[in-house]
């Protein structure tokens, strides 16, 4: 009997505490615009005011991009009470003022700081005033936090026991806010984010504007190097809690400051720009568009608006895909869908045309009868046996496989 008590007693408390540790934001990877490359310094109220009227034209809004997050430099300083408040030529209104006319246009407000005392570009951080300003930001009507690491300690411990008492004091308004983990991977974010409240981390330095860079570790990482570093890390991807291989630097063709490195990277060609948004939906990663809403080409919303495409980065089984072959300047990416199906992606990583061929069973090891929807070429195939075709440099044709029947077991 006391036995019995015993049990159930227990399978309460830990199914209330499962409850609890229920994510309710995030569930899906975050989408929206973010203000750091395109405004840098310059982001402004009015700025953001006319991206969000922007995301709304556009239909940007209606496919899901949801957050605009202020990055580095909205922040003038503490008050007499030590609350932050926003530079007051570009924000003349206040956050809040802005906060409630992004809320009118159906989106989110994210905004920035740093768990250190200055941000990466110098102006006020949270460091110490943590419950302070996750108050002032949750009465601002803030929705998401982008946390930044600059000017803080190298080692792990710190980084967690800073990023837990932002990740606490966010938790502790009852509001829900997406919380940004951003010290770009270096300190392993995908072992320890999760308990420190995160809901997405970044596994990389800073995304420049280039497809490929042989200085990664100065920074200078284009698309492939951060698509190179995203290998392995797909068993910590989930509902609440996912892997950041930064922005979306699709449509910016060099007008980026930060991205573009003041000018050193002039962009990317369409085909690449394409290939990064389709590799970031195959890796379930959070697509924060960075380019100028206000003139976008059609080219470039064809891409961002493609629904198959957002469709599998927001699947709601939440899985990051897995490199399953790399060989020959061919890389292949398998993401498992719900409803039984799988994402294929295939990447030409050489710089010419190539034509491709990978039997599903034999060289893929996937079992069974599949139907495959090639969504770029806009073929429908049936019971496929291999997946074949021919790519332009740096370009990826993309497959949906559903069953045609199950396998007898
Ligand atoms: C760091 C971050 C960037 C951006 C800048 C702002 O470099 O990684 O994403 O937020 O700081 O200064």
């Amino acid at each position: 009997m006391i036995l019995k008590k015993l049990v159930t007693t227990t399978c309460i408390s830990l199914f209330t505490l499962f409850v609890k540790a229920q994510p309710t934001v995030a569930l899906t990877p975050p989408m929206g615009w973010n203000s750091w490359n395109l405004f840098e310094e310059e982001v402004s109220d009015k700025l953001i005011r006319e991206i969000a009227d922007a995301l709304v034209a556009s239909g940007m809004a209606q496919a899901g991009y949801q957050y605009i997050v202020l990055d580095d430099f909205w922040v003038g300083g503490r008050n007499a009470n030590n609350e932050l408040f926003p530079d007051p030529v570009r924000f003349p209104n206040g956050i809040k003022s802005l906060a409630d006319y992004v809320h009118s246009k159906g989106l989110k407000l994210g905004i920035y700081s740093d768990a250190a005392s200055l941000t990466c570009g110098g102006v006020t951080g949270s460091y110490n005033f943590e419950e302070r300003d996750a108050t002032t930001f949750a009465n601002w009507g803030i929705d998401y936090l982008k946390y930044d690491y600059c000017n803080a300690p190298d080692d792990m411990v710190t980084a967690f026991t800073r990023y837990k008492k932002m990740g606490d004091a966010l938790r502790n308004t009852n509001r829900p806010i997406v919380y940004s983990i951003c010290e770009w991977g270096q300190r392993k974010p995908w072992l320890w984010a999760r308990a420190a409240g995160g809901h997405l981390w970044r596994t990389t330095w800073d995304m420049r504007d280039t497809w490929l860079s042989d200085k990664y570790d100065n920074g200078h990482n284009g698309i492939m190097n951060t698509i190179e570093k995203q290998k392995g890390l797909e068993k910590f991807a989930g509902p609440g809690g996912w892997n950041d291989p930064d922005l979306l630097v699709t449509g910016l063709f060099g007008k980026g400051k930060s991205s573009s490195l003041n000018g050193r990277f002039t962009g990317c060609s369409l085909t690449e720009y394409r290939s990064q948004f389709a590799i970031w939906c195959m890796l379930a990663a959070p697509l924060m568009v960075n380019l100028d809403v206000r003139n976008m080409d059609k080219e470039v919303a064809a891409i961002l608006l493609n629904k198959e495409l957002i469709a599998i980065d927001q699947d709601a089984a939440g899985n990051q895909a897995a490199v399953i072959a790399d060989e020959n300047g061919w890389q292949v990416y398998k993401k498992e869908l719900s409803g039984d199906r799988y994402a294929l992606c295939i990447l030409n990583k050489q710089s010419s045309t190539a034509s491709f061929s990978f039997d599903l069973n034999d060289s893929l090891k996937i079992h069974g009868q599949w139907n495959a929807r090639e969504i770029f070429g806009n073929r429908q195939l049936h019971a496929v046996k291999a997946l074949t075709g021919e790519l332009n440099a740096h370009d990826c044709a993309i497959f949906v496989l559903s069953q045609v029947k199950k396998l007898k077991k």
